[in-house]
């Protein structure tokens, strides 16, 4: 991408990215509006608002999304803080004149709905946050960091930023730099140390180009886990026209259900596996939500649960918090064929093949 223009093309990989934004928000919005007055979505890397053939970028779409959503009447009661942060000074006044954009064409503006633009570095913005805050915590917040390269977002700062219960992260992680850039001692080192938050990149592999990115993808997620302290993280793979891997964005949470919706959102882009998206088939509709093959979360299932009787609360938190499938793959895709094999009993059940709140699924012995 040419870093210096204002305005760059949108591509496949980036309207793949602001649709888990877009599914994303749609979901936490109003949940989290149901119960509380203030919640914050800080985009740290805003950018020019709009793409050169005049699509919507991150700022634009969470504020249409919230504007736009069928319930926003209904969260009246909340007051959304919307920090739009860019430091480049030319595609700040693109925001701005985005951000007016939509301001005038509401009218009269909700008065619930406020927005600050800023122009500074991340950097000098997080720890004006931190120093505003002295230790209060934030309200929920959904903080998008998504720079250009690896830089600009130190774990340090967002392991601080984070430590408040009720931040999620959706991050950008820039596997392709920190790939090329960690191959030998080079000047990029202490900005690969502050990424990660450790030189443990350093121990990649150097062959094996799969193992190699498996290494600093997991290092990465790894100290999301226990340096930030986010229970969940699951990340999402964003692959080139040229078939490599450009990108991971990783969502990051302590709450299972907005684990569960950013997942369901994950599922939407790949319904092949929730896990990837590629330019390569951009455009073509490889597979249908419908198609999910479950085979490997019946093993999974039969194997963690052998010979235990659990609710279909735990099986359903087992499944969105430790494998890579989702709520809506629990029971009619799974439980349901599972009790047909005669692989599962379900003692009480009212109605065969049906799991509402409170049934025991008895799981056979190993
Ligand atoms: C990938 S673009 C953001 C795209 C935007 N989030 C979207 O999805 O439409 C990254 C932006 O971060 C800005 N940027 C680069 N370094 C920055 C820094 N240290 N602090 C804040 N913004 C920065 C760049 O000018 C660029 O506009």
């Amino acid at each position: 991408m040419a870093t210096k223009q204002t305005i760059w093309p949108l591509e496949p990989h980036t309207a793949a990215k602001h649709q888990l934004l877009a599914q994303y928000l749609d979901a936490w919005f109003p949940i989290l509006a149901s119960f509380n007055k203030r919640i914050v979505f800080l985009d740290g890397f805003a950018g020019p608002g709009v793409y050169e053939g005049g699509e919507p970028g991150s700022p634009t779409i969470a504020l249409s999304r919230l504007l736009d959503h069928p319930n926003f009447a209904k969260m009246h009661g909340t007051t959304f803080d919307f920090v739009f942060n860019e430091q480049n000074v030319h595609r700040f006044q693109s925001l701005k004149t985005q951000v007016a954009q939509i301001q005038s064409g509401r009218n009269p503006w909700p008065s619930n709905v406020r927005i600050q633009t800023v122009n500074q570095s991340f950097t000098t913005l997080g720890e004006r946050m931190l120093t505003g805050l002295e230790g209060k915590p934030l309200p929920p917040t959904f903080a998008f960091i998504d720079p250009f390269g690896f830089k600009d977002a130190p774990l340090d700062l967002i392991q601080r930023l984070v430590k408040f219960r009720r931040i999620e992260l959706f991050i950008y992680f820039p596997y392709n730099n920190v790939n090329r850039f960690s191959t030998a001692e080079t000047l990029a080192d202490p900005h690969l140390k502050a990424l990660f938050g450790t030189d443990e990149f350093k121990n990649a592999p150097k062959g094996g180009a799969g193992s190699r990115k498996q290494f600093l993808h997991d290092l990465y997620q790894r100290q999301l886990h226990d340096v930030c302290g986010f229970d969940y993280v699951q990340s999402f793979e964003m692959v080139n026209a040229d078939n490599h891997t450009g990108y991971f964005l990783f969502f990051c949470t302590r709450d299972l259900t907005g684990f569960d919706r950013m997942k369901t959102a994950m599922w939407k882009v790949d319904p092949a596996g929730g896990r990837r998206f590629t330019d390569v088939l951009a455009g073509q509709t490889v597979l249908f939500q419908e198609d999910v093959d479950t085979s490997p979360l019946r093993a999974e299932l039969l194997a963690h649960f052998a010979g235990q009787t659990v609710s279909i609360k735990e099986v359903t938190d087992f499944v969105v918090g430790k494998t890579p499938f989702i709520s809506s793959h629990v029971k009619r895709k799974t439980l349901a064929p599972m009790q047909a094999d005669g692989l599962i009993e379900c003692p009480g059940q009212k109605t065969r093949g049906q799991y509402p709140d409170g049934t025991l699924i008895r799981f056979p012995d190993a």
